[in-house]
């Protein structure tokens, strides 16, 4: 016996109607904000996710799915901003289209310790505007994000904001951090000694109490951020209090990837528990220049679909067209049953037939129709045929009639 790889999920029918309906309200929401669909490849260079997210972060150092072929190795994408970066590049849309504005779905890896709302396959639904620095663009953004979650009907969830700054700001928090930190590193979690090496702006969103409680006595503010980048984050919390959007300023919120500079955000829902960040993102305004673009601001956001689908209870359900189920009856009545399916597929109406054609017990047939969610069941055995009819039930009112078989398409499209 196979069985999926851990960490991976199969998603069976009874549950895509919840995932295309995500699709579906994305797709019309980035349209009404005027982001286009962009799709790059599930493989990438390796470096390319090294050099953007970071050598010391926690994907680059634990759970990239690499590939090596040759000399050269590839990494499954552990997430969809450092590759439409490249593929802005590439593509040269700086020149072609100015400021992009992009949205994405589709699968990303991570090899992670697997648990409730973590997975090592996991899907985005996302965004990324390329080719602007100024605060406007992060309103639109965070206040976009608010935009799909109401139009997924999620309630209860909190955004939270907060600057890092440019890139000198993360040095003067990173002093401030190592400062305060030197004598207490016996007192820190096993994972905060490394990231006070590695990574320690890290530290700050540990989830471990005694390293919360270290931290909060340090007192970090937003001190360490220059003139700008606070009027950047003033401008940026003016302009989503007037729309409306509720957020709440977190000190403490940095993120686990190195690209991010002055706005981010996380937006969490405490129903997940320990996963609880249903979504999140930020400025990244080094790096299309640090791959090899031009020197342009950047923002964006990824929500996880898995997540999305947990706080909303998979209650989304897609009203499928009403289903015609045709039970034949005997050997003797498929030819005729099958020209009337074919008939049926022809006018795009959605038909199905009882597959095993002796079926002995009316009843049984009935019960496949029921699970099925047929809205109409028609019925052909030896006195249809002869009558040259079909028996039609409605299985809503339970109504049942005879139709000419001339008349089956046209009762069909009119009265049903
Ligand atoms: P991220 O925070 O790593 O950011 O991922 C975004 C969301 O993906 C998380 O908030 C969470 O809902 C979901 N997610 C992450 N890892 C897993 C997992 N192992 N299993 C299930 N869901 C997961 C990014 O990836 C950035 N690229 C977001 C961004 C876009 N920043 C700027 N533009």
């Amino acid at each position: 016996m196979f069985k999926r790889i851990t960490g991976t999920k199969d998603i069976l029918p009874e549950e895509v109607p919840s995932w295309q309906r995500i699709e579906q309200i994305s797709r019309k929401i980035f349209t009404v904000y005027n982001y286009k669909e962009i799709r790059t490849p599930i493989i990438e260079d390796a470096a390319l996710f090294n050099r953007s997210l970071g050598e010391s972060t926690e994907i680059v150092q634990k759970q990239m799915f690499l590939i090596n072929n040759k000399d050269e190795t590839y990494a499954l994408r552990p997430e969809g901003t450092a590759s439409i970066v490249r593929a802005y590049i590439e593509n040269n849309l700086d020149k072609i289209t100015g400021v992009s504005k992009l949205y994405y779905t589709g699968p990303m890896f991570r090899l992670e310790r697997p648990q409730k709302g973590r997975l090592r396959q996991f899907y985005h639904v996302g965004c990324e505007v390329i080719g602007s620095a100024g605060p406007d663009i992060d309103i639109e953004i965070i206040s976009l994000a608010d935009s799909l979650l109401k139009a997924y009907s999620i309630e209860g969830h909190k955004i939270k904001i907060n600057s890092l700054g440019c890139r000198q700001d993360k040095q003067k928090l990173t002093v401030i951090l190592e400062k305060g930190l030197k004598g207490k590193l016996d007192e820190l979690c096993e994972d905060c000694k490394i990231r006070f090496a590695r990574n320690i702006l890290r530290v700050l969103d540990c989830k471990n109490e005694d390293c919360q409680d270290i931290v909060k006595k340090l007192g970090i503010n937003d001190s360490y951020l220059c003139g700008e980048c606070r009027g950047h984050f003033d401008k940026v919390k003016l302009g989503l209090d007037s729309l409306n959007v509720q957020c709440e300023v977190s000190p403490l919120l940095v993120r686990g990837l190195d690209y991010y500079t002055r706005t981010v955000f996380e937006i969490k829902h405490e129903s997940l528990g320990a996963q609880d960040a249903i979504g999140a993102g930020g400025r990244y305004d080094n790096l299309v220049n640090e791959l090899g673009g031009p020197n342009l601001g950047a923002i964006g956001f990824a929500f996880g679909v898995e997540r999305l689908l947990l706080v909303s209870g998979f209650k989304f359900q897609v009203p499928g067209e009403k289903l015609v189920y045709l039970i034949a009856l005997g050997e003797e009545a498929k030819p005729k049953s099958l020209q009337i399916l074919a008939d049926l597929r022809k006018q795009e109406i959605p038909c199905d037939i009882n597959l095993n054609y002796d079926v002995k017990s009316l009843k049984s047939a009935m019960r496949k129709a029921n699970d099925l969610n047929a809205g109409i069941v028609l019925i052909i055995g030896e006195n249809e045929l002869k009558k040259g009819v079909v028996a039609l039930k409605d299985m809503v009112s339970g109504e049942q009639k005879e139709v000419r078989r001339q008349d089956l398409i046209k009762e069909l499209m009119t009265n049903c």
